[in-house]
Protein backbone atom coordinates (compact mmCIF):
# COMPACT_ATOMS: atom_id res chain seq x y z
CA UNK A 1 0.00 0.00 0.00
CA UNK A 2 1.15 3.42 -0.74
CA UNK A 3 1.86 5.93 2.20
CA UNK A 4 -0.80 7.94 3.08
CA UNK A 5 -1.24 11.87 3.66
CA UNK A 6 -4.29 12.13 6.41
CA UNK A 7 -6.31 15.97 5.92
CA UNK A 8 -8.85 17.55 8.40
CA UNK A 9 -9.01 21.22 9.62
CA UNK A 10 -7.51 21.39 13.10
CA UNK A 11 -10.83 21.96 14.99
CA UNK A 12 -14.13 20.92 14.41
CA UNK A 13 -17.21 21.36 15.82
CA UNK A 14 -20.68 18.84 15.91
CA UNK A 15 -23.93 18.59 17.20
CA UNK A 16 -27.32 20.29 18.01
CA UNK A 17 -27.15 23.89 19.23
CA UNK A 18 -23.36 23.78 18.87
CA UNK A 19 -22.92 26.94 16.87
CA UNK A 20 -23.63 29.38 20.19
CA UNK A 21 -20.68 27.63 22.04
CA UNK A 22 -18.37 27.86 19.33
CA UNK A 23 -18.10 31.87 19.07
CA UNK A 24 -16.15 31.63 21.73
CA UNK A 25 -13.67 29.45 19.97
CA UNK A 26 -14.20 31.64 17.38
CA UNK A 27 -13.11 35.15 19.63
CA UNK A 28 -9.93 33.52 21.02
CA UNK A 29 -8.45 33.13 17.46
CA UNK A 30 -8.63 36.96 18.08
CA UNK A 31 -9.82 38.16 14.44
CA UNK A 32 -11.25 41.64 14.37
CA UNK A 33 -12.87 42.52 11.08
CA UNK A 34 -14.53 38.76 8.91
CA UNK A 35 -15.61 38.64 5.86
CA UNK A 36 -19.01 36.33 5.65
CA UNK A 37 -19.22 34.81 2.45
CA UNK A 38 -22.73 32.93 1.90
CA UNK A 39 -25.47 33.64 -0.53
CA UNK A 40 -29.23 35.41 -1.34
CA UNK A 41 -31.83 32.50 0.38
CA UNK A 42 -29.37 32.74 3.91
CA UNK A 43 -29.95 36.06 4.03
CA UNK A 44 -33.59 36.68 3.28
CA UNK A 45 -34.26 33.53 5.81
CA UNK A 46 -32.29 35.79 8.77
CA UNK A 47 -29.81 32.59 8.90
CA UNK A 48 -26.81 35.81 8.34
CA UNK A 49 -28.04 37.96 10.50
CA UNK A 50 -28.28 35.62 13.99
CA UNK A 51 -24.33 34.71 12.98
CA UNK A 52 -23.65 38.40 12.62
CA UNK A 53 -25.03 39.33 15.73
CA UNK A 54 -23.16 36.33 17.12
CA UNK A 55 -20.06 37.79 15.99
CA UNK A 56 -20.39 41.18 16.99
CA UNK A 57 -21.03 40.25 20.57
CA UNK A 58 -17.79 38.32 20.58
CA UNK A 59 -15.92 42.08 19.53
CA UNK A 60 -15.82 40.94 15.37
CA UNK A 61 -16.98 43.10 12.64
CA UNK A 62 -18.21 42.11 9.57
CA UNK A 63 -18.88 42.05 6.16
CA UNK A 64 -20.86 40.39 4.15
CA UNK A 65 -20.78 38.74 0.50
CA UNK A 66 -24.06 37.44 -0.21
CA UNK A 67 -23.77 37.02 -4.02
CA UNK A 68 -22.68 33.01 -4.44
CA UNK A 69 -24.41 31.24 -7.06
CA UNK A 70 -25.60 27.59 -6.16
CA UNK A 71 -22.54 26.68 -8.12
CA UNK A 72 -19.80 29.20 -7.60
CA UNK A 73 -18.19 31.02 -10.26
CA UNK A 74 -14.87 32.68 -11.24
CA UNK A 75 -17.27 36.37 -11.04
CA UNK A 76 -18.19 35.32 -7.39
CA UNK A 77 -14.72 35.13 -6.52
CA UNK A 78 -13.88 38.39 -7.96
CA UNK A 79 -16.79 40.14 -6.18
CA UNK A 80 -16.02 38.58 -3.08
CA UNK A 81 -12.44 39.31 -3.03
CA UNK A 82 -13.75 43.04 -3.52
CA UNK A 83 -15.49 43.31 -0.79
CA UNK A 84 -12.70 42.12 1.52
CA UNK A 85 -10.10 44.59 -0.09
CA UNK A 86 -12.94 47.25 0.79
CA UNK A 87 -13.41 46.30 4.55
CA UNK A 88 -9.53 44.81 4.58
CA UNK A 89 -10.72 41.31 6.26
CA UNK A 90 -7.88 39.28 8.65
CA UNK A 91 -10.21 36.34 8.30
CA UNK A 92 -13.34 34.48 6.19
CA UNK A 93 -16.19 32.88 7.47
CA UNK A 94 -18.04 30.52 4.81
CA UNK A 95 -21.48 30.15 5.61
CA UNK A 96 -23.80 27.85 4.07
CA UNK A 97 -23.58 24.77 1.82
CA UNK A 98 -20.69 23.75 -0.57
CA UNK A 99 -21.19 26.93 -2.43
CA UNK A 100 -20.60 29.10 0.14
CA UNK A 101 -17.73 27.27 1.29
CA UNK A 102 -16.00 26.35 -2.33
CA UNK A 103 -16.73 30.33 -2.86
CA UNK A 104 -14.63 31.66 0.74
CA UNK A 105 -11.97 29.08 -0.10
CA UNK A 106 -11.21 30.74 -3.56
CA UNK A 107 -11.41 34.15 -1.91
CA UNK A 108 -9.00 33.92 1.13
CA UNK A 109 -6.71 31.68 -1.55
CA UNK A 110 -6.53 34.40 -3.86
CA UNK A 111 -6.32 37.06 -0.89
CA UNK A 112 -3.06 35.49 0.21
CA UNK A 113 -1.52 34.40 -3.03
CA UNK A 114 -2.62 36.72 -5.31
CA UNK A 115 -3.52 36.22 -9.63
CA UNK A 116 -6.88 34.52 -10.47
CA UNK A 117 -8.46 31.90 -8.84
CA UNK A 118 -7.81 30.18 -12.62
CA UNK A 119 -3.95 29.88 -11.61
CA UNK A 120 -5.14 27.34 -9.05
CA UNK A 121 -6.98 24.55 -11.19
CA UNK A 122 -5.32 21.00 -9.87
CA UNK A 123 -3.23 19.42 -7.18
CA UNK A 124 -1.33 21.93 -4.62
CA UNK A 125 -0.92 24.64 -7.06
CA UNK A 126 -0.53 27.66 -4.14
CA UNK A 127 2.46 28.69 -2.76
CA UNK A 128 0.83 30.27 0.60
CA UNK A 129 -1.67 29.28 2.87
CA UNK A 130 -5.62 30.93 2.29
CA UNK A 131 -6.37 33.62 4.80
CA UNK A 132 -7.94 32.17 8.04
CA UNK A 133 -11.25 29.94 7.07
CA UNK A 134 -14.10 29.35 9.77
CA UNK A 135 -16.63 27.21 7.77
CA UNK A 136 -20.20 26.86 9.05
CA UNK A 137 -22.14 24.62 7.45
CA UNK A 138 -25.46 24.10 6.81
CA UNK A 139 -26.29 21.54 4.52
CA UNK A 140 -25.19 17.52 4.67
CA UNK A 141 -23.59 17.48 2.89
CA UNK A 142 -20.91 18.34 0.72
CA UNK A 143 -18.07 18.20 3.61
CA UNK A 144 -16.63 21.03 1.91
CA UNK A 145 -16.59 22.75 5.40
CA UNK A 146 -13.46 20.23 5.83
CA UNK A 147 -12.24 19.65 3.03
CA UNK A 148 -9.13 20.50 0.78
CA UNK A 149 -11.35 20.57 -2.30
CA UNK A 150 -12.52 23.71 -3.80
CA UNK A 151 -15.11 23.83 -6.77
CA UNK A 152 -14.99 26.53 -8.76
CA UNK A 153 -17.26 27.08 -12.16
CA UNK A 154 -15.43 28.62 -14.99
CA UNK A 155 -17.63 30.95 -16.67
CA UNK A 156 -15.50 31.18 -19.63
CA UNK A 157 -15.07 27.71 -20.35
CA UNK A 158 -18.16 26.39 -18.34
CA UNK A 159 -16.61 23.77 -16.51
CA UNK A 160 -16.39 22.97 -13.04
CA UNK A 161 -12.61 23.52 -11.78
CA UNK A 162 -11.06 21.00 -9.19
CA UNK A 163 -8.78 22.82 -7.10
CA UNK A 164 -7.49 20.17 -4.52
CA UNK A 165 -5.25 22.17 -2.34
CA UNK A 166 -3.84 21.88 1.67
CA UNK A 167 -3.78 25.45 1.38
CA UNK A 168 -7.78 25.53 1.48
CA UNK A 169 -8.26 23.30 4.53
CA UNK A 170 -10.56 25.57 7.14
CA UNK A 171 -8.89 26.15 10.80
CA UNK A 172 -12.44 25.62 12.02
CA UNK A 173 -15.11 23.87 10.38
CA UNK A 174 -18.62 24.14 12.36
CA UNK A 175 -21.86 21.42 11.96
CA UNK A 176 -25.07 22.39 13.65
CA UNK A 177 -27.56 20.81 13.22
CA UNK A 178 -29.99 23.26 14.17
CA UNK A 179 -29.08 25.17 10.87
CA UNK A 180 -30.05 22.36 9.18
CA UNK A 181 -33.30 21.80 10.19
CA UNK A 182 -35.14 24.03 7.90
CA UNK A 183 -34.16 22.53 4.39
CA UNK A 184 -36.48 21.56 2.12
CA UNK A 185 -37.03 17.90 1.06
CA UNK A 186 -35.47 18.23 -2.26
CA UNK A 187 -32.19 19.59 -0.52
CA UNK A 188 -31.68 17.14 1.81
CA UNK A 189 -31.90 14.42 -0.86
CA UNK A 190 -29.79 15.81 -2.92
CA UNK A 191 -26.94 16.55 -0.57
CA UNK A 192 -27.37 13.46 1.53
CA UNK A 193 -26.75 11.32 -1.64
CA UNK A 194 -23.74 13.67 -2.54
CA UNK A 195 -22.48 12.57 0.44
CA UNK A 196 -23.41 8.86 0.23
CA UNK A 197 -21.45 9.15 -2.99
CA UNK A 198 -18.17 10.42 -1.31
CA UNK A 199 -18.22 7.61 0.53
CA UNK A 200 -18.51 5.08 -1.85
CA UNK A 201 -16.26 6.80 -4.14
CA UNK A 202 -14.01 7.07 -1.53
CA UNK A 203 -13.91 3.24 -0.34
CA UNK A 204 -13.41 1.70 -4.07
CA UNK A 205 -11.03 4.64 -5.03
CA UNK A 206 -7.11 3.71 -5.54
CA UNK A 207 -6.42 5.96 -2.90
CA UNK A 208 -8.19 4.25 -0.25
CA UNK A 209 -6.60 3.27 3.12
CA UNK A 210 -7.49 1.33 6.75
CA UNK A 211 -8.94 4.87 7.99
CA UNK A 212 -10.45 6.07 5.02
CA UNK A 213 -12.46 2.94 4.57
CA UNK A 214 -13.48 2.98 8.35
CA UNK A 215 -14.76 6.58 7.45
CA UNK A 216 -16.52 5.89 4.39
CA UNK A 217 -18.58 2.61 5.70
CA UNK A 218 -19.84 4.13 8.78
CA UNK A 219 -21.05 7.23 6.55
CA UNK A 220 -22.91 4.94 4.10
CA UNK A 221 -24.60 3.20 7.23
CA UNK A 222 -25.34 6.28 8.74
CA UNK A 223 -26.74 8.02 5.82
CA UNK A 224 -29.03 4.50 4.87
CA UNK A 225 -30.39 4.79 8.31
CA UNK A 226 -31.38 8.40 8.97
CA UNK A 227 -31.79 9.88 4.93
CA UNK A 228 -35.40 8.97 4.36
CA UNK A 229 -36.31 9.94 7.60
CA UNK A 230 -34.43 13.38 7.27
CA UNK A 231 -36.03 14.27 4.28
CA UNK A 232 -40.05 12.81 4.73
CA UNK A 233 -39.68 14.45 8.86
CA UNK A 234 -37.23 17.87 8.52
CA UNK A 235 -37.27 18.48 12.25
CA UNK A 236 -36.02 15.11 13.15
CA UNK A 237 -33.64 16.23 15.36
CA UNK A 238 -31.98 12.72 15.40
CA UNK A 239 -32.15 12.16 11.92
CA UNK A 240 -30.29 15.55 11.46
CA UNK A 241 -27.40 15.17 13.49
CA UNK A 242 -26.58 11.46 12.33
CA UNK A 243 -26.80 13.06 9.11
CA UNK A 244 -24.04 15.98 10.12
CA UNK A 245 -22.03 13.65 11.23
CA UNK A 246 -22.77 11.23 8.36
CA UNK A 247 -21.65 13.33 5.33
CA UNK A 248 -18.25 15.08 7.36
CA UNK A 249 -17.10 11.27 7.95
CA UNK A 250 -17.76 10.70 4.28
CA UNK A 251 -15.62 13.90 4.31
CA UNK A 252 -13.09 12.73 6.11
CA UNK A 253 -12.93 9.65 3.65
CA UNK A 254 -12.86 11.58 0.39
CA UNK A 255 -10.63 13.97 1.60
CA UNK A 256 -7.68 11.76 1.72
CA UNK A 257 -9.00 9.18 -0.48
CA UNK A 258 -10.29 11.45 -3.15
CA UNK A 259 -13.30 10.70 -5.87
CA UNK A 260 -14.11 9.18 -8.87
CA UNK A 261 -15.80 9.60 -12.53
CA UNK A 262 -19.23 10.31 -10.49
CA UNK A 263 -17.44 13.51 -9.55
CA UNK A 264 -15.49 13.89 -12.57
CA UNK A 265 -19.37 13.64 -14.53
CA UNK A 266 -21.25 15.38 -12.29
CA UNK A 267 -18.49 18.13 -12.27
CA UNK A 268 -19.76 18.62 -16.09
CA UNK A 269 -23.24 18.60 -15.49
CA UNK A 270 -23.16 21.20 -13.27
CA UNK A 271 -21.11 22.98 -15.28
CA UNK A 272 -22.86 22.94 -18.76
CA UNK A 273 -26.63 23.23 -17.55
CA UNK A 274 -25.58 24.69 -13.83
CA UNK A 275 -27.82 21.42 -11.93
CA UNK A 276 -27.65 20.96 -8.38
CA UNK A 277 -24.54 19.13 -7.93
CA UNK A 278 -25.87 16.38 -5.20
CA UNK A 279 -29.01 15.37 -7.75
CA UNK A 280 -26.05 14.49 -10.99
CA UNK A 281 -24.18 12.38 -8.45
CA UNK A 282 -27.09 10.46 -7.04
CA UNK A 283 -27.93 9.75 -10.64
CA UNK A 284 -24.79 9.24 -12.19
CA UNK A 285 -23.91 6.99 -9.00
CA UNK A 286 -25.38 3.08 -9.84
CA UNK A 287 -24.43 3.41 -13.32
CA UNK A 288 -20.29 4.13 -12.70
CA UNK A 289 -20.45 1.85 -9.85
CA UNK A 290 -22.16 -0.49 -12.50
CA UNK A 291 -19.04 -0.04 -14.51
CA UNK A 292 -16.65 0.24 -11.67
CA UNK A 293 -17.91 -4.03 -10.80
CA UNK A 294 -15.60 -5.68 -13.26
CA UNK A 295 -12.36 -4.52 -10.78
CA UNK A 296 -14.52 -3.14 -7.40
CA UNK A 297 -17.21 -5.86 -7.11
CA UNK A 298 -15.48 -7.24 -3.34
CA UNK A 299 -15.78 -3.96 -2.20
CA UNK A 300 -19.37 -2.36 -3.63
CA UNK A 301 -20.38 -5.87 -1.50
CA UNK A 302 -18.74 -4.46 1.48
CA UNK A 303 -20.96 -1.53 0.48
CA UNK A 304 -24.31 -3.50 0.44
CA UNK A 305 -23.63 -4.97 3.60
CA UNK A 306 -22.97 -1.62 5.47
CA UNK A 307 -26.61 -0.64 3.37
CA UNK A 308 -27.90 -3.33 5.68
CA UNK A 309 -28.08 -5.74 2.50
CA UNK A 310 -28.19 -9.74 3.12
CA UNK A 311 -25.10 -10.87 1.40
CA UNK A 312 -24.70 -14.11 2.55
CA UNK A 313 -24.60 -16.70 0.00
CA UNK A 314 -24.06 -14.00 -2.57
CA UNK A 315 -20.81 -13.81 -4.57
CA UNK A 316 -18.91 -10.76 -4.90
CA UNK A 317 -20.65 -10.09 -8.50
CA UNK A 318 -23.74 -10.55 -6.92
CA UNK A 319 -23.26 -8.48 -3.57
CA UNK A 320 -22.02 -5.63 -6.26
CA UNK A 321 -25.35 -5.76 -8.10
CA UNK A 322 -26.99 -5.94 -4.77
CA UNK A 323 -25.30 -2.27 -3.83
CA UNK A 324 -26.20 -0.71 -6.72
CA UNK A 325 -30.14 -1.96 -6.39
CA UNK A 326 -29.79 -0.70 -2.57
CA UNK A 327 -28.45 2.82 -3.95
CA UNK A 328 -31.02 2.92 -6.73
CA UNK A 329 -33.87 2.05 -4.26
CA UNK A 330 -32.54 4.68 -1.77
CA UNK A 331 -32.29 7.17 -4.52
CA UNK A 332 -36.07 6.22 -5.42
CA UNK A 333 -37.60 7.00 -2.04
CA UNK A 334 -35.89 10.46 -1.68
CA UNK A 335 -37.39 11.01 -4.90
CA UNK A 336 -34.42 11.78 -7.00
CA UNK A 337 -35.42 11.83 -10.81
CA UNK A 338 -35.03 8.49 -12.62
CA UNK A 339 -32.56 10.18 -15.74
CA UNK A 340 -30.51 12.65 -16.83
CA UNK A 341 -33.28 13.46 -19.94
CA UNK A 342 -35.77 14.79 -16.88
CA UNK A 343 -32.27 17.47 -16.21
CA UNK A 344 -33.16 18.53 -19.75
CA UNK A 345 -29.12 16.83 -20.63
CA UNK A 346 -28.73 16.62 -24.06
CA UNK A 347 -27.57 13.41 -26.08
CA UNK A 348 -25.52 15.52 -28.48
CA UNK A 349 -23.49 17.43 -26.01
CA UNK A 350 -22.16 13.68 -24.76
CA UNK A 351 -19.09 13.66 -26.23
CA UNK A 352 -17.86 17.29 -24.99
CA UNK A 353 -18.95 16.21 -21.54
CA UNK A 354 -16.74 13.01 -21.24
CA UNK A 355 -13.79 14.74 -22.66
CA UNK A 356 -14.29 16.86 -19.74
CA UNK A 357 -14.67 14.45 -17.24
CA UNK A 358 -11.43 12.69 -18.16
CA UNK A 359 -9.40 15.26 -17.58
CA UNK A 360 -11.39 16.32 -14.05
CA UNK A 361 -8.82 15.61 -11.16
CA UNK A 362 -11.41 13.46 -9.49
CA UNK A 363 -11.55 10.73 -12.10
CA UNK A 364 -7.86 9.61 -11.18
CA UNK A 365 -8.53 7.45 -8.55
CA UNK A 366 -11.35 5.59 -9.79
CA UNK A 367 -10.64 2.03 -9.78
CA UNK A 368 -11.00 1.27 -13.68
CA UNK A 369 -9.56 4.20 -16.22
CA UNK A 370 -12.18 4.44 -18.86
CA UNK A 371 -11.47 5.17 -22.07
CA UNK A 372 -13.96 8.10 -23.89
CA UNK A 373 -16.34 5.94 -24.93
CA UNK A 374 -17.25 3.97 -22.37
CA UNK A 375 -17.64 7.53 -20.35
CA UNK A 376 -19.85 7.98 -22.85
CA UNK A 377 -21.63 4.91 -22.63
CA UNK A 378 -21.92 5.70 -18.97
CA UNK A 379 -23.62 9.10 -19.31
CA UNK A 380 -25.50 7.13 -21.63
CA UNK A 381 -27.13 5.04 -19.65
CA UNK A 382 -27.94 7.61 -16.97
CA UNK A 383 -30.19 9.32 -19.71
N1 LIG B 1 -15.42 21.40 -1.87
C1 LIG B 1 -15.91 20.20 -1.68
O1 LIG B 1 -15.33 19.39 -0.98
C2 LIG B 1 -17.21 19.86 -2.34
C3 LIG B 1 -17.72 18.56 -2.31
C4 LIG B 1 -18.94 18.32 -2.91
C5 LIG B 1 -19.64 19.34 -3.52
N2 LIG B 1 -19.12 20.60 -3.55
C6 LIG B 1 -19.81 21.73 -4.19
O2 LIG B 1 -20.84 22.18 -3.34
C7 LIG B 1 -21.87 22.83 -4.10
C8 LIG B 1 -23.23 22.35 -3.66
O3 LIG B 1 -23.41 22.65 -2.31
P1 LIG B 1 -24.74 22.21 -1.54
O4 LIG B 1 -25.30 21.02 -2.19
O5 LIG B 1 -24.42 22.15 -0.10
O6 LIG B 1 -25.78 23.38 -1.82
P2 LIG B 1 -25.57 24.97 -2.03
O7 LIG B 1 -24.58 25.51 -1.10
O8 LIG B 1 -25.37 25.20 -3.49
O9 LIG B 1 -27.03 25.51 -1.62
C9 LIG B 1 -28.17 25.20 -2.43
C10 LIG B 1 -29.35 26.05 -1.98
O10 LIG B 1 -29.76 25.65 -0.69
C11 LIG B 1 -29.93 26.78 0.16
N3 LIG B 1 -29.66 26.37 1.55
C12 LIG B 1 -28.46 26.02 2.08
N4 LIG B 1 -28.62 25.66 3.37
C13 LIG B 1 -29.94 25.78 3.67
C14 LIG B 1 -30.73 25.55 4.83
N5 LIG B 1 -30.18 25.09 5.96
N6 LIG B 1 -32.06 25.80 4.77
C15 LIG B 1 -32.63 26.22 3.61
N7 LIG B 1 -31.94 26.45 2.47
C16 LIG B 1 -30.61 26.23 2.50
C17 LIG B 1 -28.97 27.79 -0.37
O11 LIG B 1 -29.37 29.09 -0.03
C18 LIG B 1 -29.05 27.54 -1.87
O12 LIG B 1 -30.11 28.24 -2.44
C19 LIG B 1 -21.57 22.50 -5.56
O13 LIG B 1 -21.06 23.63 -6.21
C20 LIG B 1 -20.51 21.40 -5.48
O14 LIG B 1 -19.62 21.39 -6.56
C21 LIG B 1 -17.93 20.86 -2.96
FE1 LIG C 1 -19.78 16.06 -3.95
Amino acid sequence: MAASTFFIPPVNKIGMGCMTESVELIRNYGYRQALIVTDRVLNEIGVVGKVQALLADAGIKSAIYDGTNPNPTTINVEDGLKILRQHNCDCVISLGGGSPHDCAKGIALVATNGGDIRDYEGVDRSAKPQLPLIAINTTAGTASEMTRFCIITDVERHIKMAIVDKHVTPILSINDSVLMAGMPKGLTAATGMDALTHAIEAYVSTAANPITDACALKAVTMISRNLRRAVEEGHDVEARENMAYAQFLAGMAFNNASLGYVHAMAHQLGGFYDLPHGVCNAVLLPHVQRFNTQVAAARLKDIAVAMGVDVANLSDGQGADACIQAISELARDVNIPAGLSSLKVKEEDLPTLATNALKDACGFTNPIQASHEEIVAIFKAAM
